[in-house]
């Protein structure tokens, strides 16, 4: 059996140059590296938007979009093995969750600190979806036997539990499932340098984050571009004087090198060693500015090249897969339960 990389991404939310960067990019590099070798399985996690209140009027253009922005990327969508689709779409999901939460202890629940941070937040609306979001999530990953799942830091947490009612049901009833590797293997399977993340505009030593409040901290990717370049004109950056890659000390010229180097494919060496030891941060600016602003009218253009329709027929194909490979893992933990025979 071939292998499985597996990774969803939230719809609910307009991503930013940073999930762009930091998220969509390297998957896509993953896709492209491993298409015919491993199955690559890109979904739309959509009954975990509303973990947390969101506005369900946007929800389903929302979920156009996300996939519209991963096939702009280039995402290699017509690979044999490459299979893209929604969670609500393939309902086993929601059946192995529920079972998974009967093999889930409530204790190792209540220690997720991604739980602990938002319910902290949203105070009297958390609700008991927000609480067992990661049991979801581990059906979402076991059900395709995935090995590697490629994740941000923020979610290593949902992977270790993942791993861990893997092994214990694989304990209690045999080897029912693959369990994912390590989050150290993860991490280099994934090839992702440390450094490499887009940083708030406004608050450098901060990463650029979606939900960040203040607007200008953050270029999303339906940004009129010369919104986008003004903010970059207007980022925050220090009152050294002197342009250095530094991300301790100068975060904002830092970032800007960084934008540069990524947006243009240009070694990030290279683009320091042009800008090193210059003194006008204008120049920088002026020029991440137009980088910036050629990316979003090119990346815009390509997603408006791409109809509901193309990406409607991509999510059928997709959850065709799922439904097979998803409903044959689900038989055979309701026959270990002793569900069916
Ligand atoms: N929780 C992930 C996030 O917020 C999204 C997600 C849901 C996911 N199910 C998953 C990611 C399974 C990888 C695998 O980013």
């Amino acid at each position: 059996m071939r292998e499985t990389i597996l990774t969803g991404v939230r719809a609910n939310e307009e991503p930013t140059l940073g999930n762009f960067l930091g998220a969509y990019v390297p998957m896509v590099e993953l896709a492209k590296k491993y298409a015919g070798e491993k199955d690559v399985n890109m979904f739309v996690p959509d009954l975990h938007s509303f973990t947390t209140p969101i506005e369900h009027e946007e929800l389903y253009g929302q979920i156009i979009r996300g996939v519209k922005y991963y096939m702009a990327a280039g995402l290699p969508v017509d690979s044999e093995g490459v299979s893209v689709y929604r969670q609500s779409f393939v309902s086993a999901h929601s059946e192995m969750a529920w079972i998974l939460s009967c093999f889930t202890g409530f204790g190792e629940m209540q220690r997720m600190t991604q739980f602990k941070d938002k319910s902290e937040d949203l105070r009297d609306s958390v609700s008991v979806g927000l609480f067992s979001y990661p049991v979801l999530m581990a059906g979402d990953i076991l059900l395709y036997s995935a090995k590697y799942v490629p994740v941000g830091e923020d979610q290593f947490q949902h992977l270790e539990i993942t791993r861990d009612i893997a092994m214990r049901m694989n304990r209690k009833f045999g080897e029912i499932f693959t369990v994912p590797v390590k989050t150290a293997e993860q991490v280099k399977f994934m090839n992702l340098d440390e450094g490499l993340r887009v940083r708030s505009l406004t608050e450098p030593e901060k990463k650029m984050s979606k939900s960040a409040e203040n607007e200008n901290s953050k270029i999303l990717l339906s940004d009129k571009p010369e919104v986008a370049a003004k903010k970059i004109m207007s980022a925050t950056t220090d009152s050294v004087g002197k342009i250095k890659f530094d991300m301790f000390n100068q975060p904002g010229v830092s970032n800007l090198l960084q934008i540069v180097s990524l947006l243009k494919g240009v070694p990030l060496q290279d683009v320091i060693s042009r800008w090193v030891g210059e003194t006008r941060y204008g120049d920088l600016k002026n020029e991440t500015a137009e980088v910036v602003r050629r990316f979003l009218v090119e990346f815009q253009e390509k997603v408006a090249a791409i109809s509901d329709d193309d990406v409607l027929k991509v999510l059928e194909q997709g959850e065709e897969r799922a439904r097979v490979k998803a409903g044959a893992k689900l038989l055979e933990v309701q026959k270990v339960l002793g569900l069916r025979r």
